[in-house]
């Protein structure tokens, strides 16, 4: 078995080959290394407006843990329901993320169940609204970054959120 590391959330992995995602955040294999031969980047000093977007951004991360989290308790489909459960996960690492980077706490998100909908499809839309609009905030997060490790998240992220698009769109019924 080897022992791999994400270069966006950090997280290790053990397994014999790359998987397609880190479990842990989503990222694409290409960003899953060899855990021997990576360093986390230190981040020396944030702009301003960097530190506003990852503010925005951890608000987006956070509302999104809500929903999912509400999603999972409400789904009866299945399959959507380990869905919408990963899809918290994922956020939830995000939120961890982000929340590093701005040297806080990570906000904790209770289950609240009127934030989201009683019906799977209505949930499915919502979703995708929602991975819509992480896509368009983080795609302007990433081009406004200056500091290398900052525009790095932001483009992961935006592929991220673009796989989870994808997701919701295969299973709305049109
Ligand atoms: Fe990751
Ligand atoms: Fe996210």
């Amino acid at each position: 078995m080897k022992v791999f590391r994400c270069k966006i959330c950090g997280d290790p992995y053990l397994g014999e080959d790359v998987p397609t995602n880190c479990p842990f955040c989503g990222a694409p294999s290409k960003y899953m290394v060899m855990a021997g031969y990576w360093e986390e980047p230190v981040i020396e000093s944030l702009s301003e407006e960097a530190k506003d977007n990852l503010y925005s951004a951890l608000q987006l991360e956070v509302d999104n843990i809500r929903f999912y989290k509400c999603a999972t308790e409400m789904t009866n489909d299945k399959e959507g329901k380990q869905m919408f459960r990963a899809l918290s996960k994922i956020e939830s690492e995000h939120a961890s993320l982000i929340a590093k980077i701005l040297g806080i706490e990570k906000p904790t998100v209770t289950l609240d169940k009127i934030a989201c909908y009683p019906s799977y499809q209505e949930n499915l839309k919502d979703a995708h609204a929602r991975e819509e609009r992480a896509i368009k905030e983080y795609s302007k997060f990433f081009k406004a970054a200056k500091e290398p490790r900052i525009k790095e998240i932001f483009q992961a992220l935006v592929q991220i959120e673009s796989d989870h698009l994808r997701l919701a769109e295969e299973r709305i019924k049109k």
